[in-house]
């Protein structure tokens, strides 16, 4: 079995800091970088001659990836990161909403404006939170025959609340409206059921991967109801009498056919081997930790905490924001968001940097305000 002293020692990160903001960034372990600098290496003495052999391990990354989500690798595409997922999930399902005289999107005022933004833009009801809590009631009086989906994100990335995404999965099924969820700040640290319609990630934050590259999940029954909002060489079947027969060609199986173009293979890779690494450590293993780790935070941490007993890995206090300066001093690193201190420990963090982090976080607290 992994163990934790292998993971920690593979990443240069855990010698110089206490980092508890991988809601952030989690830094990458030195084997994930190496994928990245051997398919530069590869290229630059080979050019486009492993092209092949690159499109086969992206089906290996695929197959990954998707047994990792728990999904069929034919539902998985991989985007840029979350908020093209977002935006291209926006792009099918307002055609959609034509078709079905739908008008309006349903999210919610906690989410990241990735999930915010292009919803709001659109004619859309926000559901307000109530100190840092949302009220599943007030998105189910919130959405009604005219909605077409809901979006929102499994864990909030200000305080770690854990929407219940397979009751609102049900309450969106009884009224016909999708169900869309950024999983960014859960998968790769809690369990995230896959029963929603369309799932949006990134592999940089709890994925332990390289910015860049992003998961997008689609459900079989809405790849068949929706339009491709972006089509290009990648989305077709590969013709090889190479005439690109713009009237007659063969779509992709499945989500392969939203990879319009060609796709950055490093980051896949890198992603990939980071995942399998993950997978290795055991799934279940690295959710015990991060919640071990974070409840240790929220009981020990003098701070008003806003994070709900359903919960991910995030732990959001009030606070002076000026903390994140006087620990990042003392070499621990958290962040601010949302007018919350966040504190983010990954699996591989350890009991006594949480020690450490709640005896420095309430020296501070019991001088008073700063
Ligand atoms: C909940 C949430 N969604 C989306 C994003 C943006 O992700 P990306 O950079 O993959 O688009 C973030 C980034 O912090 C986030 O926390």
């Amino acid at each position: 079995m992994v163990s934790k002293e292998e993971v920690r020692e593979d990443l240069g990160i855990a010698r110089k800091w206490i980092y508890l903001d991988n809601a952030a960034t989690s830094p990458m372990r030195r084997s994930v970088t190496g994928e990245l600098c051997e398919w530069y290496r590869d290229v630059a003495e080979n050019g486009d001659l492993n092209y092949e052999v690159y499109m086969k391990r992206l089906e290996e990354c695929r197959d990954a990836v998707a047994s990792f989500m728990g999904v069929g690798s034919d539902n998985i595409a991989f985007l840029k990161n979350t908020t093209e997922g977002l935006n291209t999930a926006l792009l099918m399902l307002r055609e959609l909403g034509k078709r079905e005289h739908r008008d309006t999107f349903v999210t919610t005022d906690m989410e990241y404006p990735s999930n915010l933004l292009p919803w709001a833009r659109e004619k859309c009801r926000i559901v307000r939170n109530d100190d840092h809590l949302i009220d599943i009631n007030d998105i189910d009086k919130a959405m009604d025959d005219k909605t077409i989906a809901l979006a929102i994100s499994h864990v909030e990335y200000s305080n770690g609340l854990k929407n219940d995404i397979r009751e609102l999965k049900r309450i969106c099924d009884e009224k016909g409206v999708r169900l869309v969820v950024d999983v960014v700040q859960s998968l790769g640290a809690v369990d995230v059921e896959p029963c929603m319609d369309i799932a949006c990630g990134a592999g940089y934050k709890w994925l332990m991967g390289p910015y860049g590259v992003g998961l997008f999940y689609v459900s079989r029954e809405l790849m068949k109801e929706t339009e491709l909002p972006f089509l290009g060489h990648n989305s077709i079947e590969y013709d090889e009498t190479e005439r690109f027969d713009h009237r007659n060609y063969e779509m992709k199986k499945g989500a392969r056919r939203f990879e319009a173009g060609n796709l950055p293979f490093p980051l896949i890779f890198a992603l990939t081997k980071s995942v399998e690494q993950l997978s290795a450590f055991g799934k279940k293993r690295i959710e015990r930790e991060v919640m071990k780790l974070s409840g240790m935070l929220i009981g020990g941490l003098d701070l008003d905490i806003k994070t709900p007993r359903n919960r991910g890995a995030i732990v959001g206090a009030a606070g002076d924001k000026r903390l994140v300066e006087i620990l990042r001093r003392k070499g621990i690193s958290i962040s601010a968001r949302d007018g919350l201190l966040r504190f983010s420990p990954h699996f591989w963090n350890t009991e006594e940097e949480m020690e450490r982090v709640i005896r420095e976080v309430n020296a501070e607290t019991s001088q008073g305000p700063h």
